[in-house]
C-alpha cells in the first residue's frame, strides 16, 4: 500500500514538474500585454491617437509575436471580447460562457484571475480577463472624439467595442495549446 502511495505521488510531482502551461501562458500573456501597451504608447505620443488606429491594427500579430518569440511554436494566443472591434478576434465556442460570466463586471467583481478550461481533444487554454483603463478609454470609452470615432469606423464598420466604462471587463487575452 505505502508503495503504491509513493508510487502516486512520484508520478504527481513528475507531472508537475514537466507541465509548464500555466506559467508559460502567464509569461506569454505579461509579454504580450506589455508590448501592445508600450508600442500603442509610443505611437500616440508620437503621432497622436488618430494615427494609432491603423497602426495598432496593422501591427498586432508581429508585435506579439516578437515579444513571445520562443513560445510562439508552442501555443496559439489572441484577444476576445463580448463586443468586439475586429471581427477576427470574435469568440470562438470555449470562451462564450466565460465573456458571459464577465460581461459588465468590475475588476475585483470576481475573484477569478484568470480561467484554465480544458477543450474535448485535451488541450488547455488560458484566459486572462482585461480591464478598461484610463488610456483605453480614448477608443474603447462611452464619449470618443469625432476624428477618432470617425476613423474607427472607417477600418472597423461593424465597430461594436465602444461604451466601456473605467474598471469594466474589456475581454480576455487567450493562451491555447496546439
Ligand atoms: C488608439 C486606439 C486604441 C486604444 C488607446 C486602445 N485600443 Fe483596444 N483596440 C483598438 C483597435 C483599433 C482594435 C482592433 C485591433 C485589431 O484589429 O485586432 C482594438 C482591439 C482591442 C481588443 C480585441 C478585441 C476586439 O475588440 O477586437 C481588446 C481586448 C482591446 N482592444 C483592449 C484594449 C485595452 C484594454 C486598452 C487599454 C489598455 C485598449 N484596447 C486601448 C484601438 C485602441
Amino acid at each position: 500500500m505505502k508503495f503504491f502511495i509513493l508510487i502516486i505521488l512520484f508520478l504527481n510531482v513528475s507531472f508537475a514538474q514537466t507541465d509548464n502551461f500555466e506559467s508559460d501562458a502567464k509569461a506569454l500573456v505579461r509579454d504580450l500585454k506589455m508590448s501592445l501597451i508600450k508600442n500603442l504608447s509610443e505611437k500616440i505620443a508620437k503621432d497622436g491617437p488618430v494615427e494609432a488606429i491603423p497602426y495598432c491594427h496593422a501591427n498586432v500579430r508581429p508585435i506579439a509575436k516578437s515579444a513571445a518569440k520562443d513560445r510562439v511554436d508552442k501555443y496559439e494566443f489572441g484577444r476576445t471580447s463580448h463586443k468586439i472591434r475586429n471581427p477576427g478576434n470574435a469568440p470562438q465556442a470555449w470562451a462564450e460562457n466565460y465573456l458571459k460570466e464577465f460581461e459588465g463586471k468590475k475588476m475585483g467583481e470576481t475573484s477569478k484571475k484568470f480561467i484554465i478550461h480544458q477543450l474535448e481533444n485535451s488541450k488547455r487554454v488560458y484566459l486572462e480577463p482585461l480591464y478598461v483603463e484610463a488610456k483605453c478609454l480614448l477608443c474603447h470609452g462611452e464619449t470618443i472624439s469625432e476624428n477618432i470615432s470617425q476613423k474607427i469606423k472607417e477600418i472597423y464598420p461593424n465597430d461594436k467595442a465602444v461604451g466601456f466604462k473605467l474598471g469594466e471587463f474589456r475581454g480576455f487575452i487567450w493562451v491555447k495549446e496546439k
